[in-house]
């Protein structure tokens, strides 16, 4: 039997180059020889979007069309819908029990993320506990390996954590030890230097962006702002084109060649941005051009993640009966 990879996104908006290189080209590849379910986590998004469902539901077929159109094969891998899968819940509801509100506070990704929402004493207990209902996500399909973008990682370890504890409680090995896996190129920077590109950041480059936007795009880039003139020596690091070049450009020796030029002065921004905008068409082109046939019959994508949700939910669904049984609980 295939190894098992469960990973997906929240529908907060249509997937950018951060999630292509964190994630979507490793799923792409590792479809061929692993059994990959990708969750579409509409009921994640609900915990900091709880006013907006609309939007997250609009962002479904964004996101399935997403996944499409950068090369998730529907025949390889399953999409589906979380919300779809109540059983989901359920194991989340018994799961809660085997962490501490302490230990979800220390969640590094999740600390972060209440300090961006500025939650402060509203913070919503959902919000709280969401690393609780994504391990349910994981540990329902058994899954060996989450490929997901470096922020993702606290998850997983906390994930590992209730496995474990499932396991010693409960006197049987029943979830098994789960792996994430990180993009090649570690996390790409938002155009404007900032540590995470992010849409609600306002600082990322759609998969499905036009290509008038990505030069317009390329052009606000951060570079170096004490290179000036042309004939000054410029500085690489922290440079977003060249963080963006090291990403994307297939030729590593010319960026090399192309850094040392800057470095010593004679080498303007406009020949760099120039061919960045170029390489970013080539890794977008593609992916617009299947993008925009798949979105001609929408029906059709959604009614694949229906499909997709079926099948999954009967997977989830064995995995929390025989975890119920386990604990002894539902079968009085
Ligand atoms: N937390 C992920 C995100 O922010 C989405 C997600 C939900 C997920 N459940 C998951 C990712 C399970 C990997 C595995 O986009």
């Amino acid at each position: 039997m295939k190894p098992i990879i469960l990973t997906g996104d929240r529908p907060t908006g249509p997937l950018h180059l951060g999630h292509y290189i964190g994630s979507l080209k490793n799923r792409v590849i590792l479809q061929e020889t692993h059994k990959q379910y990708l969750i579409i986590a509409d009921a994640q998004a609900m915990t900091d979007n709880f006013k907006d469902p609309q939007m997250i539901r609009e962002n479904i077929l964004e996101v399935a069309l997403d996944y499409l159109a950068v090369g998730i094969d529907p025949t390889l891998s399953t999409i589906f819908v979380q919300s779809m899968i109540p059983e989901l819940f359920e194991a989340t509801f018994y799961f809660l029990n085997l962490v501490t509100v302490a230990r979800l506070e220390r969640n590094p990704t999740v600390k972060s993320e209440i300090a961006q929402k500025n939650f402060e004493k509203n913070l919503p207990a959902g919000f709280l506990t969401y690393p609780v209902s994504q391990a349910a996500d994981i540990l329902c399909f058994h899954a060996d390996l989450v490929p997901v973008g470096d922020d993702q990682n606290p998850m997983i370890e906390q994930t590992n954590e209730i496995a474990q504890r499932f396991n010693h409680l409960y006197q049987k090995e029943f979830f098994k030890k789960v792996k994430a896996l990180g993009g090649h190129y570690g996390r790409l920077p938002g155009i404007d230097g900032k540590a995470k590109m992010s849409k609600s950041l306002g600082n990322s480059i759609q998969l499905s962006e036009p290509y008038e936007q990505i030069k317009k795009k390329v052009q606000k880039m951060y570079t170096d702002p004490h290179h000036l003139h042309i004939d000054d020596p410029g500085q690489v690091e922290g440079n977003v084109v060249f963080t963006f070049l090291d990403a994307f450009d297939p030729d590593a020796e010319e960026i090399l060649r192309l850094k040392e030029h800057y470095r010593r002065g004679g080498l303007g921004d406009g020949v760099l941005k120039q061919r960045l905008t170029q390489v970013l068409e080539e890794v977008i082109a593609p992916i617009r051009a299947r993008r925009s046939e798949f979105a001609k019959d929408k029906g059709e994508v959604l009614r694949l993640c229906r499909k997709g949700s079926e099948e999954a939910r009967q997977v989830v669904a064995t995995t929390v009966t025989e975890m119920k049984s386990i604990m002894g609980v539902g079968t009085f």
